[in-house]
């Protein structure tokens, strides 16, 4: 059938650690590397898929191929592009890391540290992109990952709820020979009628295994 073919949709992946300023010099950040959602790019063009990938901050180079690309790098602006992005015959693969929260008043020059003796910066929420993304979907798939230092599979399986996923990856981000970085990974696959663990692999063959499990769904 013609929508079970990954082919025949716009695979989205979004990488990297969004980066929310403070000033022109700070900024909250996390460690994300991109090298996870860099992985599944590979893997989606080596199927020769239709790719868009809108990038946040990555340590990592970006293969040669056709595709889209689009750097994004705050919240904010991967929201705003992921909604123009985010067509009926989309794929949505979020592996990016995303800050849940950004300064509310970014001071437009650099902060003097002779004028102050504490400093506290006043945080409000971003968008939940998936979530905000969940509620227009219409023939959309949404994967979602899960970055987690406790309760990796009650977590994540909340999260696939919340944010209403098609499916859910969960890494536990508080071993370093995995996640955040690493060139290896060991993930729980979550959907709603199950989930299963892979062995710990490389970063590029679980690319692969995600892609894979994504055209199951369909
Ligand atoms: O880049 P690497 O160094 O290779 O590391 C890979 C990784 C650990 C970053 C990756 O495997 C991963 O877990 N990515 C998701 C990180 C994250 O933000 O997880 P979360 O549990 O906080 O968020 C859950 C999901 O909601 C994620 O798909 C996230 O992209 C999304 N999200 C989060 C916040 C937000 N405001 N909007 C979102 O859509």
């Amino acid at each position: 059938m013609k929508n079970k073919n990954l082919k025949n949709y716009k695979i989205i992946i979004t990488a990297g650690g969004t980066q929310e300023p403070i000033d022109p010099v700070r900024y909250i950040g996390n460690r994300s590397s991109g090298k996870m959602g860099i992985a599944i790019l590979k893997a989606a063009l080596k199927k020769n898929c239709r790719v868009s990938f809108i990038y946040a901050n990555i340590t990592e180079q970006l293969p040669r191929g056709t595709y889209k690309k689009m750097y994004t790098p705050s919240a904010q602006d991967m929201y705003e592009t992921l909604k123009k992005e985010f067509t009926p015959d989309s794929i949505l693969i979020m592996a990016a890391a995303v800050a849940d929260f950004r300064v509310k008043k970014i001071q437009k020059n650099k902060i003097k540290k002779e004028n102050h003796s504490s400093l506290n910066l006043e945080l409000i929420p971003n968008k939940d992109i998936l979530k905000s993304l969940s509620r227009i979907k219409t023939n959309q798939k949404l994967i979602g990952f899960a970055a987690e230092s406790q309760s990796l599979l009650e977590n994540a399986q909340k999260k696939l709820k919340a944010k209403k996923l098609d499916m859910i990856i969960a890494n536990d981000i508080s071993n370093p020979d995995i996640g955040f970085g690493s060139d290896f990974n060991q993930v729980y696959f979550i959907t709603k009628s199950g989930y299963f663990q892979s062995e710990r692999i490389s970063k590029n063959k679980l690319g692969e295994m995600i892609l894979n499990s994504i055209q199951k769904l369909l």
